[in-house]
């Protein structure tokens, strides 16, 4: 991929430039262009994603395409999809979109597919209840035990798909805290329960201590050999997985093409398949591979993942906004935030460029949110009237899964309600006419009304989609992963390892074993005295 500072490009010097002509506009100005809505549409499948609220003219899309071009984003695409190593610090290909490609030509096409039916011959048997538990049970809880992208993934999925899910009981374990191993083990049955551990290396600390704890308690109870009808594996380290004591027909391999974060389309997602079946988890890559091909195939001026990361570094580099908030307005998408906080945060979250430099300009941005309409009785009066710009994702459907359209016309009208009032805003006129008629005094007006102005102006992006499916949710997953290495090819840096997660990790193995003796231990002055006071209690 090409190497460069892009704001040494002259598209960056353009749009700064540009920016400057620009950023006290109004959004309400903009709207005199009766057709903006239009123009700022994209409708693509059953996705109708309306960026029109942004602070954006034609110019500005134009000067933004261009730097798309300037930085050889179309070349960096062809790099991503043709398998080259741009995870280059770890020497890897970044292949997750080949977990569901169908096609014939497919990257390692028979391996995954081997992969996938082996993960449709076992959810069956588990949901159809042909696998039997060691006593003769059949299986009626399922717990995921993984961390990060080993976790996050399956449990939004699993929590998005409620709807379509079967009678299995699904959990998930992933913090090292024993509260959270105990409080989710304690009223299973170990007769009727299965155990997916998940962890690619298998070397993740969290994961194989309550992999352990989980299985002591198991045989605690059932004995060692009833180990094999009730654990199962996912990870790159076959070895590994057999050491702690799985059968090599209970491990479920992936691949180190396969990035931790981008990882639910693999094995990683079994739970997934277990909770819904494994239809709806092939119509889940179907999705997310429909997107892929839109990606790759659209012109950037329509392509929904280009937009949208192109937007995204508008606001975090010219307008210097910080963070963006997503708003699902579905309680089903509830860890969709955290799920995403993980895959552009761990992603983006770099400040060295692809040259080994320290970036001079920001990258990352900080990902936040909560479901609609709960968030609006939460933060939004900081969006709505804090000093800071936030951008929002507001992601809705047209139709409720369940049928309540009173409920749903209610939730839909605070969603557009929203988007409206952050553009738009309140002026000083509207709120004075708002007090025609008031018994209030004309000091009492003056003195509030500068509290009930709200300024607007503030940018969103909808995403309308019609229905909450597998198929839709794929492709909202796809987009947002596309729109994180687009994103990660404009700001030149490498957006799939993620050193910086390892200090943490070496620190705490130390004082795990500095524990012992923390007097003698070569801590600072703060975390030895934490670390005593600690142990004294
Ligand atoms: O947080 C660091 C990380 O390496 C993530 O990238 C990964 O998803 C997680 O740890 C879990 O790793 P593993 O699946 O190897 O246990």
């Amino acid at each position: 991929m090409k190497n460069f500072n892009p704001t040494q490009t002259n598209a960056w010097n353009k749009l700064q430039s540009h920016f400057e002509t620009i950023k006290d506009t109004h959004l309400t100005s903009l709207f005199k262009d009766t057709n903006r809505a239009s123009t700022f549409t994209i409708q693509w499948q059953d996705f109708l994603v309306d960026y029109s609220k942004n602070r954006i003219t034609e110019e500005t899309k134009t000067l933004l395409l261009e730097l798309a071009e300037e930085v050889g984003l179309s070349e960096a695409i062809t790099s991503y999809f043709g398998g080259d190593s741009i995870n280059a610090t770890e020497g890897r290909a970044v292949m997750h979109t080949a977990l569901r490609d169908f096609s014939d030509v497919a990257f390692q096409k028979e391996e995954v597919a081997q992969v996938r039916s082996s993960i449709k011959t076992f959810t069956k048997s588990i949901i159809d209840g042909a696998h039997k538990g060691a006593t003769g049970k059949t299986i009626t809880d399922v717990v995921n035990i993984g961390i990060g992208g080993s976790d996050l993934g399956p449990v939004m999925i699993v929590e998005a798909l409620q709807y379509y899910k079967n009678h299995l009981s699904t959990h998930f374990i992933s913090n090292v805290d024993g509260d959270h191993v105990m409080e989710t083990i304690k009223d299973l049955d170990p007769e009727t329960t299965l155990f997916v551990i998940v962890s690619k290396t298998f070397t993740t600390q969290e994961t194989l201590s309550n992999a352990t704890t989980v299985r002591k308690w198991f045989v605690d109870q059932l004995g060692e050999q009833a180990v094999e009808n009730h654990f199962v594996a996912v990870s790159t380290n076959l070895e590994a997985v057999q050491n702690f004591g799985i059968a090599s027909q209970n491990i479920f391999p992936m691949w180190n093409w396969v990035g931790g974060r981008f990882s639910l389309w693999s094995s990683v997602g079994l739970s997934i398949a277990l909770a819904v079946g494994y239809d709806h988890f092939e119509q889940l890559l179907k999705g997310a591979h429909e997107m892929d091909i839109h990606f790759k195939e659209q012109p950037f001026e329509e392509n929904i993942p280009v937009i949208t990361a192109l937007l995204s570094v508008w606001y975090n580099n010219f307008f210097g906004a910080e963070s963006e908030a997503v708003i699902p307005y579905t309680q089903y998408l509830h860890r969709l935030p955290a799920y995403l906080q993980q895959a552009i945060m761990e992603s983006n979250g770099k400040s060295v460029d692809r040259n080994g430099n320290r970036v001079t300009y920001e990258t990352g941005n900080i990902i936040w949110g909560e479901p609609g309409t709960n968030s609006q009785h939460a933060f939004f009066q900081l969006i709505h009237q804090g000093t800071k710009l936030i951008p929002a994702d507001f992601i809705g459907f047209k139709k409720s899964l369940h049928g309540n359209t009173d409920h749903h016309d209610k939730l839909m009208a605070n969603f557009f309600a929203q988007t409206e009032a952050l553009m738009n805003g309140k002026t000083e006129a509207q709120v004075l006419s708002e007090f025609e008629g008031s018994t209030l005094s004309r000091k009492r007006i003056e003195q509030l009304t500068p509290f009930k102005v709200f300024e607007g102006n503030k940018p969103t992006t909808t995403y309308l989609i019609d229905t909450l499916s597998p198929k839709t949710l794929g492709a909202l997953i796809g987009m947002y992963e596309h729109k994180i290495f687009v994103q990660g090819v404009i700001w030149n840096i490498y957006s799939y390892d993620q050193w910086g997660v390892e200090l943490g990790k070496q620190l705490a193995k130390q004082i795990l074993s500095d524990f012992q003796d923390v007097n003698t231990s070569k801590h600072d002055a703060s975390t030895k005295q934490l670390m005593n006071s600690y142990k004294k209690d």
